[in-house]
């Protein structure tokens, strides 16, 4: 431990300075940081308004005054930042508090799989950190409020807000902002209105988007021309009606594409279909399209399901 600048010193420094200054050098030496308080307090406040018997035993590691990076399903940065709180499965019930957007370094929260409800904290999806935020398999409900697309880009990337019981018209400038997203999944809720038509204009490297069971109306105007990535569009069992979008053969990428159980019109093209060659399922079962199956889909060399 002792340099020989600090052997040099020793002599004619005092007693008390001396070990205040041992004291600093194990603080910056030792390997992890102890976390800020700021952290435990956010994390504290997030536990707080949990219900005392859907804290999944949080409480027995989530003690205030120690070091939060050594809690339960905490993940820390050698710097000693939370950048990972992940909490899938463990029975949590009660509310979700926005206390965790004073994570300033969070980068994942997962709380899948939990009976959490309430309100989702619009905080955490307006992020100014968070880059993968899962909310899935809970009981939240309400609308999700629009983003002014005046505010500069968030990094969000994966968003997966399924099986929840959502409702209200989706967000549709909120996609202007997201521009780093590559996966929505915003499955089996009860969101209306319009698909969003300008994800993929937005955020070049979309790949994909689950809209399956909801209430979605109106066509599929997703800018499809533009979503060069996209390899998953699953929109089926919702209300959409209208023609398949034109822009559908350039998204080239696409290797799922589920439309079943809606009310579209028109007939699928032949002249265009097989375009798409890196589809392996197509499932148009009760989409409302009408006509024949053309030939062409034979020239889908890596299709498996029709
Ligand atoms: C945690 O403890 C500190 C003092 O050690 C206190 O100031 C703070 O309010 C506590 N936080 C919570 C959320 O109880
Ligand atoms: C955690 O909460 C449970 C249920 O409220 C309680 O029985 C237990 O004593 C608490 N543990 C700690 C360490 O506070
Ligand atoms: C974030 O922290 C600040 C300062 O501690 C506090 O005033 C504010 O209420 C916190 N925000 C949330 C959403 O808890
Ligand atoms: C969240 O956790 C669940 C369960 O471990 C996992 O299946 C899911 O992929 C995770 N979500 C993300 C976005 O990583
Ligand atoms: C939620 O969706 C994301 C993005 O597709 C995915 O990575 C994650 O595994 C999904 N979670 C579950 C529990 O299926
Ligand atoms: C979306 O999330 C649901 C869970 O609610 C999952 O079953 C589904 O596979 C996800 N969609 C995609 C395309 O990953
Ligand atoms: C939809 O969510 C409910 C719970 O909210 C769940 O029981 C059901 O399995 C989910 N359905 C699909 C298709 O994921
Ligand atoms: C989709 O709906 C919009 C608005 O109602 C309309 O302007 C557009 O022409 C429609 N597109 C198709 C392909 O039907
Ligand atoms: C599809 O791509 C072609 C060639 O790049 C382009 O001319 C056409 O406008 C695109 N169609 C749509 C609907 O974006
Ligand atoms: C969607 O269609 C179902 C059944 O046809 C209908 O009950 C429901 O009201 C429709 N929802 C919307 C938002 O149009």
């Amino acid at each position: 431990m002792r340099t020989p600048f600090l052997a040099q010193k020793q002599k004619s420094l005092s007693m008390p300075f001396l070990g205040l200054a041992a004291r600093l050098l194990l603080f910056f030496a030792s390997p992890t940081s102890f976390c800020t308080e700021q952290e435990s307090s956010s994390l504290i406040n997030f536990l707080d308004g949990l219900m005392p018997d859907g804290n999944g035993d949080l409480n027995d590691s989530w003690v205030n005054g120690t070091d939060c990076c050594k809690w339960e399903g905490i993940i820390c940065s050698s710097d000693g930042t939370v950048t990972d709180v992940l909490l899938a499965a463990r029975g949590l019930k009660g509310g979700i508090s926005p206390s965790l957007v004073n994570l300033t370094g969070l980068l994942h929260l997962n709380l899948s799989h939990n009976s959490l409800e309430g309100s989702l904290p619009i905080e955490l999806v307006f992020s100014r950190s968070i880059i993968g935020l899962e909310v899935s398999f809970n009981h939240l409900k309400g609308h999700l409020q629009e983003m002014q697309s005046s505010n500069p880009s968030l990094p969000l990337q994966v968003l997966n807000i399924s099986s929840n019981s959502f409702t209200g018209q989706f967000p549709l400038t909120t996609w202007k902002v997201t521009k780093n997203l590559v996966a929505l999944n915003a499955s089996n809720n009860s969101f209306t209105g319009q698909i969003p038509s300008s994800i993929c204009i937005n955020a070049p490297s979309f790949a994909m988007l689950d809209l399956s069971y909801n209430q979605f109306s109106g066509n599929i105007s997703l800018g499809l021309g533009s979503c060069s990535m996209l390899r998953v569009l699953k929109v089926g069992h919702n209300n959409l009606t209208g023609a398949l979008p034109d822009g559908l053969i350039n998204a080239t990428s696409l290797e799922h594409i589920s439309l079943a159980n809606n009310d579209l019109q028109g007939v699928l093209d032949g002249s265009h279909i097989f375009k798409l060659s890196s589809l392996t399922v197509l499932d148009l079962g009760s989409a409302g399209l009408s006509g024949t199956i053309p030939a062409s889909v034979g020239q889908l060399r890596r299709l498996k399901k029709l």
